[in-house]
Order: structure tokens, then C-alpha cells, then sequence
């Protein structure tokens, strides 16, 4: 009942207290889920319809200089087999995904100190000169101000940096000593001063995480006001220091999920790999709670492998076409139709 009444309330002020968002999560139920699931729908409806967007992900490079104690490419993974996409094969990706009907690519990768602003400024342009009906997102970490500015210049359109957690004492217990949240947040919010469409996130059920905790997610991303929140469980990877770790789960995500879009009724959601991961239906299951997007692996087949995030990542042997005809069926199985579209975030009602 006080679940209900505070789903309503986050409706009617898109926003609540840390103590209301803390209760609310920890008092959610079957039913209060099913509750909200129908109110985020209905808002989804409203603002997009049956629509699914697509972006093709293509993950150009997984050298990283960082360390950060959940993900797979870390630098300390010595047993990672480390690749780097050329130029061509990066265009050649483009091209696969724009006869599939692709009208967004993102660029994703570690933060791999080998490609130099100059060079991703050019592979920026040239992707945009090739394709100027695209739109181009950006995933390749922290970086300045001058460089993010740089790269909007040469054609970037939107940008993705998980905050992974507004807590300072969690980031910490994640990331290495020299990562901050104060960084983190500073490059968010100079991404969306620059003008990119900028979308931030979370991991759901990393180690250690509490309620509290999520709390400080939700009110960051109400302060911070993205385009876009990418929210998956997090799953472990076996050559990590959270080896042993249990992965978030399918339940609390997806409640996540319809809380963002009964929140921000029209932020761009993916339903992402990791959902689908940890389960069968995670994808479909995460649009039924609101999602709006998916993002299909656009990488040439002979490095899937390698972009290992967490154990067990989903479609590694796909090509693109066949993850694209799979997502069609999927989506039209529950009702939703994937679009042929930029996809862009709709500023106005
Ligand atoms: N280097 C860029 C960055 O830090 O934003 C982009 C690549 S990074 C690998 C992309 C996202 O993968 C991160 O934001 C993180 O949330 C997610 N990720 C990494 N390891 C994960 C894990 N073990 N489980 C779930 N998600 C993970
Ligand atoms: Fe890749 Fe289903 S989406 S195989």
C-alpha cells in the first residue's frame, strides 16, 4: 500500500526524498512491480509508442588503462586477448550495420590511449561524411573538457559514461584510488554543456550495494536530467577480483527500470546485453518495464569473445544480421516494433 502511494507520488513529482526512495525499494512486491510496470508502459506508450529503437554497438578496441575491479577488460587481466579495430574495419562495421537498417552507431571501448584525439576526431567525420543521416554515439570514457569538445566538433552526436554508482564510498569499494565520482560527475556534466545527448547509468547489484545506495543513483540521475540511463545487473567475470561474487538480479533491475521511466517518462532506456544475459527473456522482459532501446553487437565476429565485460555475455557468435532479425522477432513477440530511426531524445511533449 505505502509502495503504491509512493509509485504515485514519484509519478505526480517525478521525484522523491532519500527516505521515500529507500523505503519503496526496499517494501517492492510482485504486485507493487506490476503496479509500476503498467504505469511505466503507459508512458512509454505515450511518448514512443510500440517503438524499439536500435543503436549497432561496435566495440573497437579493449585495451583500457584503467582498473576497475568488475569488468573483464581491466588492465590487471593479464588473460584478456587484446584487439584494436582498424579504421576500415571500424567503416566496414558502419557499412554492415547501415544496410541492416542501423541508424546510430556507437563507439565503444576501454580507454585505450593508442587512438589519439586526431584520430578519433577522424574516424568521427569520416563515419559522419559517410553516413551524415546517422547519428554517432560515443562510449570511450573520461576525458577533457577539450577533447570531448573536440570530438562534438568533429560529429558526435551523443555520448554514454555510466556514473556506476552516486554513492562516493561504493565508487570507491569499485574502482582503484585514482578513479573518482567527483571526475566521473564533472565529465557528465560537461558532456551535456557541450550539447551532446548524454546518457549516464548504473550497475545494479554490484558487490556490496544497498538500498541506500540506489537511492543516491536515482536522485543523481533526477539531478544530472540525461538523455538516456543504461542500467544492467551486474555480472561477474571470472578474472576478476569480484570472481566470486553473485551477479544483480533480473527482478530488482527491471523494477529499476520502470521507477526510471515512471520518473522521466521520456528517457531513453536501453534493455541492455547484460539483462539479457541472466536471463532467456531479460530483453523483453526489461521493455515490458519500460525500456525503449536495444543496442545489438555490430563487432566483426572474430573479436566478440573478446570483449568480455562479465561471464557468459550474450550473442558472441552472432553476426549482426542474425542479432538484428532475433531482435525483430523478439520485440514483435511482445507487441513492440524495432524502428528504422535516429531515435533521438524527444525534446519537446
Ligand atoms: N570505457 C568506457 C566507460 O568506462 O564508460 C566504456 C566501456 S565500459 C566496459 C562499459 C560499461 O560496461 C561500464 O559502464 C560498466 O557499467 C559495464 N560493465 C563493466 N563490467 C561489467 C560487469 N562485470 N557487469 C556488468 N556491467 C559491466
Ligand atoms: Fe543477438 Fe539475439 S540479439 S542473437
Amino acid at each position: 500500500e505505502q509502495t503504491r502511494q509512493l509509485i504515485d507520488k514519484l509519478e505526480a513529482e517525478s521525484r522523491l526524498a532519500r527516505e521515500e526512495w529507500i523505503a519503496l525499494l526496499e517494501g517492492r512486491s510482485p504486485d507493487a512491480a506490476e503496479y509500476l510496470f503498467e504505469k511505466a508502459r503507459k508512458w512509454q506508450h505515450k511518448y514512443y509508442g510500440n517503438k524499439v529503437y536500435t543503436r549497432g554497438l561496435i566495440e573497437f578496441t579493449n585495451y583500457c588503462k584503467n582498473d576497475c575491479k568488475y569488468c573483464g577488460i581491466r588492465r590487471s587481466n593479464r588473460n584478456a586477448q587484446r584487439y584494436r579495430l582498424t579504421r576500415e574495419e571500424i567503416m566496414e562495421c558502419c557499412r554492415t550495420g547501415y544496410e541492416l537498417g542501423f541508424r546510430t552507431f556507437v563507439l565503444q571501448g576501454g580507454e585505450d590511449g593508442a587512438f589519439s584525439q586526431k584520430e578519433l576526431e577522424e574516424l568521427v567525420g569520416g563515419i559522419k561524411k559517410a553516413y551524415p543521416d546517422c547519428a554517432i554515439t560515443l562510449s570511450v570514457g573520461e576525458r577533457s573538457h577539450e577533447s570531448y569538445l573536440g570530438l562534438f566538433q568533429a560529429g558526435a552526436d551523443r555520448y554514454l559514461l555510466r556514473h556506476e554508482t552516486a554513492d562516493e564510498e561504493h565508487y570507491r569499494k569499485l574502482h582503484p584510488p585514482e578513479l573518482s565520482l567527483e571526475h566521473r560527475k564533472k565529465c557528465l556534466y560537461d558532456l551535456k554543456k557541450i550539447g551532446y545527448q548524454t546518457g549516464t547509468g548504473f550497475m545494479v547489484g554490484s558487490p556490496g550495494q544497498t538500498s541506500a545506495q540506489l537511492a543516491e543513483d536515482m536522485m543523481f540521475i533526477r539531478e544530472l536530467e540525461p538523455h538516456m540511463a543504461g542500467i544492467g545487473p551486474f555480472v561477474p567475470h571470472h578474472d576478476t577480483p569480484f570472481a566470486g561474487e553473485s551477479a544483480g538480479t533480473l527482478e530488482l533491475t527491471l523494477f529499476l527500470i520502470g521507477l526510471l521511466r515512471v520518473m522521466m517518462p521520456k528517457l531513453l532506456l536501453p534493455a541492455t546485453t547484460a539483462l539479457g544475459t541472466i536471463d532467456p527473456k531479460g530483453r523483453e522482459k526489461g521493455i515490458l518495464a519500460g525500456a525503449n532501446v536495444v543496442m545489438p553487437n555490430l563487432s566483426p565476429t572474430s573479436v566478440r569473445k573478446k570483449y568480455e565485460l562479465y561471464d557468459n555475455k550474450i550473442c558472441t557468435g552472432d553476426e549482426a544480421a542474425e542479432c538484428r532479425a532475433c531482435l525483430n522477432r523478439r520485440m514483435e513477440q511482445i507487441g513492440y516494433k524495432l524502428v528504422v530511426d535516429r531515435g533521438d531524445y524527444k525534446e519537446e511533449s
